[in-house]
């Protein structure tokens, strides 16, 4: 239990890291302040200073945990420093929330996970979709069992053109393009709903497409930089015997979405573009999709997903309760599928996760 504000430090005040500074002024002070906040950039820190004036602003990381004073600390930088900040923000005794993809590797995964239990502190990582009332809904739907078991999965990241807003097309940065930025909301989601089970083996192809797609709406000096793949295909197997085929596109001209179609022994369940519930009812094809008009409580925004996320991992904070999101066996699931693909592709062949 705290009986005051949740002290937090945000590193990386570029995209992601601004928005959680302005979702956690929108939860309001007597929850959670941003204490401190770090960026490589003067810019973006006076942009994040304008938010939290009051916060001790740094460059370096270290030198913004001191140790005890932060109770959580929001990781929102590229995955490439994930693994050390993560790691000096546990030994500075903060619990932490660390964006997606969680880390490079499965070595760096494990290291951080074992280095939070030892310290007895959270770790959880950015999977914001699963706030969505929709995810909810579905996940509770085959948990409770209602739905029977689930069998099939298709799920997409699409864009229609890369995102280059940050530098996820640099593989040295981002450790993956398409799979490890964009379709890992998905795929997370996917098999999340579907009861987390998990990976046995992996068969993957990538391809990059860039810049003879979308070659004319990108920078030079971004086209320089770019050696992500942008389109990630693959067929995941797992151990309740479900497979999962997996489709990510930066340069796709149809599809621009998160989205999955999950099939069970009873029904197929979509979450968006449009959500659906189809159950087989004695033979018959019955929309069992509830009714959504007029509920207040129901959004599937991306931006209020994620301030349920850290309102989430704040509330908890404050009350002295687990966060009870993820466990460390999903978290080093989903690094094995990440894992596991870039290395089918590489090897061009179906590997064992
Ligand atoms: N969950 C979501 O909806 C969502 C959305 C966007 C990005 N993300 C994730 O957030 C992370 C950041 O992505 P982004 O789009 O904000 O990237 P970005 O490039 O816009 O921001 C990263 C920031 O980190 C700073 N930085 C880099 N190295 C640093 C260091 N050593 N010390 C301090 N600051 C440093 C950079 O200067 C930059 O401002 C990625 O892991 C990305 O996948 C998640």
């Amino acid at each position: 239990m705290l009986d005051r504000p949740v002290r937090i430090g945000v590193i990386g005040c570029g995209a992601q890291g601004q928005n959680h500074c302005r979702v956690i002024r929108e939860l309001g002070e007597t929850e959670a302040v941003v204490a401190a906040f770090c960026d490589l950039s003067e810019e973006r820190l006076a942009k994040a200073g304008q938010l939290w004036p009051h916060a001790r602003a740094a460059k370096d990381f270290r030198k913004m945990l001191e140790p005890g004073d932060l109770d959580l600390v929001i990781v929102a930088t590229m995955p490439n420093t994930h693994a050390s900040m993560c790691l000096a923000a546990i030994e500075a005794g903060a619990n932490v929330l660390c964006e997606k993809p969680f880390m490079m590797n499965l070595e760096e995964a494990v290291q951080v996970l074992g280095a939070a239990a030892k310290a007895g502190k959270q770790v959880q990582v950015g999977t914001n979709m699963r706030y969505m009332s929709t995810s909810r809904y579905l996940r509770d739907l085959v948990v409770s069992g209602q739905v029977g078991d689930p069998v099939f999965c298709k799920a997409w990241g699409c864009h229609h053109s890369p995102p280059v807003w940050g530098p996820h097309y640099e593989l040295a940065k981002s450790g993956g393009g398409v799979l490890a930025s964009t379709l890992i909301h998905g795929l997370d989601l996917a098999i999340w709903v579907g009861g987390a089970p998990n990976p046995v083996s992996v068969s993957a192809s990538s391809r990059r497409l860039f810049p003879g797609k979308r070659g004319s709406v990108v920078s030079p000096e971004i086209t320089a930089r770019f050696d992500a793949e942008d389109l990630l295909t693959a067929l995941v197997r797992f151990d309740n015997g479900a497979t999962y085929v997996l489709e990510g596109n930066w340069c796709d001209e149809v599809k621009d979405w998160h989205r999955f179609e999950l099939v069970t022994t009873r029904g197929t369940l979509i979450n968006n573009t449009p959500f659906s519930v189809k159950m087989d009812e004695e033979g018959k094809v019955v929309d069992r999709t509830p009714e959504l008009q007029g509920r207040e409580d129901w959004n599937d925004g991306w931006q209020e997903s994620i301030r349920f996320q850290d309102a989430d991992v704040i509330g908890r904070l404050r009350q002295g309760k687990a966060w009870e999101l993820q466990d460390h066996r999903q978290l080093l699931n989903m690094q094995k599928v990440v894992d596991g693909c870039y290395e089918s592709a590489r090897l061009g062949r179906e590997i064992a996760v």
